[in-house]
């Protein structure tokens, strides 16, 4: 198995720029199923999610040309199955954004039900409840679940989401476009991610509004054509070299980022004496003018401060002074980086879905696990402020979604590397 190899780094200095949203690009991969002329996608990410998503638009039967870097050519001329390959649906759970797009063109999706993941149970009740509200029927059989839209095809409805779930959201929205007459969806979630769908969805020809906020109107249309669209840039992998230049008490000039995305994670890191400055290209960080000191945080839907975060931030915490408390409250099993962390000495605690991390601690190296893609992130940025060297397994996680993380590390001045077994 790789592993990634992390020596203590000092401070890191100079400049990374960040890659095109993971959490928008598989969207916007999805959508172009809706049609059956040709899309562009461009500063799409290298990843493994990408490449699997790729695969999952084949099968179904799309043409996908990804000949040049970051642009992906996606021709759905004819759809040849409805029906959710299992291998990579469960190589990859956010491949459920698909069943949108297929319920509206060809009004049947068939998807394989996906047990949870590490973070939790991850269940599709809300995607669900959607689809009902547009007419469709759902059956589940032999670990399937079948729905099928109703004899007029799919019908406008408004639909209130119990949470703001990002991706029933983007899977509503994306049925919806083709839906007869207007959809509502209550307490949708805002991600700058779901703005992106609608922007991509708008130019194909949807009429959608007010994507962004916690309530969106889709007039439906006949049919959607063609679109070129540049992926916006990845806030999450943003803060996480944000929080590189944080816990290395380094000065990291983080390029193509959208400071109105990241706003939580500048807001905290000024709490806790970080240096931020908003540049014309992205975000200057200097962890190295003040003693750092605790802070508190609670994971919230956007705005609020970013679960995907939640993780390198609290590997940051562990080396400030004084104690902070984590809350996690949008998923049910987000803390299984806390073992990881306390083999470097972290020392942190955990009840339910709230952690108190000590602070002040003088991290050690270990073995550890990259126990899901952000966990992952969080041992580099732990590792690279460890005495001895850090080594961390199962890092298929972390290249799910930080495309070059090891070059983008090295860039900064950070002494790791991959080793292949
Ligand atoms: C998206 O996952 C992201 N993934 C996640 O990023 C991110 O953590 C999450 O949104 C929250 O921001 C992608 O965009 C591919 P949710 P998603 O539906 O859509 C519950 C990463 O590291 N829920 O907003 O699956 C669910 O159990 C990944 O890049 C229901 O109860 O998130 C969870 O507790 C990790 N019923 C909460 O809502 C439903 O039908 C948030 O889930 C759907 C969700």
């Amino acid at each position: 198995m790789a592993r990634i190899l992390v020596n203590n780094s000092g401070p890191l200095n100079g400049e990374v720029t960040v890659s095109g949203a993971k959490n928008s690009v598989l969207p916007l991969l999805a959508a172009t199923l809706l049609t059956e002329d040709n899309c562009i996608i461009e500063g799409v990410p290298s990843l493994a999610d990408v490449h699997i998503m790729k695969e999952m638009l084949k099968s179904f039967g799309a043409e996908v040309d990804d000949s040049e870097d970051g642009i992906v050519n996606v021709k759905a001329s004819e759809i040849l199955t409805v029906e959710g390959n299992p291998e990579l649906v469960q190589e990859m759970r956010a491949s459920t954004v698909a069943m949108g797009p297929l319920l509206a063109r060809c009004g049947k999706v068939v998807m394989p039900m996906q047990g949870g993941c590490t973070i939790g149970k991850r269940p599709i009740d809300l995607h669900l409840k959607g689809f009902r509200s547009l007419g469709a029927k759902i059956t589940e059989e032999e670990g399937r679940v079948i729905i099928e839209a109703g004899p007029e095809g799919l019908v406008g409805d408004a639909i209130y989401l119990d949470f703001p779930s990002v991706g029933a959201t983007e899977n509503i929205l994306m049925a919806a476009t083709l839906a007869k007459g207007t959809t509502i969806i209550e307490n949708a979630a805002k991600e700058p991610e779901i703005v992106d769908l609608a922007n991509l969805l708008n130019k194909m020809g949807a009429k959608i509004k007010s994507a962004g906020t916690d309530l969106i109107r889709i007039e439906g249309v006949e049919r959607l054509s063609g679109a070129v669209h540049g992926v916006i840039p990845d806030r999450i992998e943003a803060g996480t070299f944000m929080l590189a230049a944080a816990i290395t008490r380094g000065k990291v000039h983080v390029k193509n980022a959208i400071p109105g995305h990241v706003r939580p994670i500048i807001s905290k890191l000024k709490e806790s004496g970080v240096y931020v400055e908003i540049t014309d290209e992205g975000i200057y960080v200097d962890g190295s003018r003040e003693e750092l000191v605790a802070t508190d945080i609670k994971t919230l839907p956007y705005p609020g401060f970013p679960t995907d975060i939640q993780s390198p931030f609290m590997a940051f915490l562990a080396t400030v002074q004084g104690s902070s408390v984590v809350r996690e409250t949008v998923f049910e099993n987000r803390f299984m980086h806390v073992v990881e962390l306390n083999r470097m000495g972290a020392d942190i605690t955990t009840e339910n879905r709230e952690a108190v991390i000590p602070g002040g601690k003088k991290l050690h190296g270990a073995k550890v696990r990259a126990t899901d893609l952000r966990a992952g992130a969080a041992m580099i940025l732990a590792g690279l402020v460890a005495s001895e060297t850090t080594e961390i397994s199962e890092i298929y996680h972390i290249e799910r979604g930080y495309e070059d993380i090891v070059s983008k590390f090295k860039g900064l001045g950070a002494d790791l590397m991959k080793v292949e077994d």
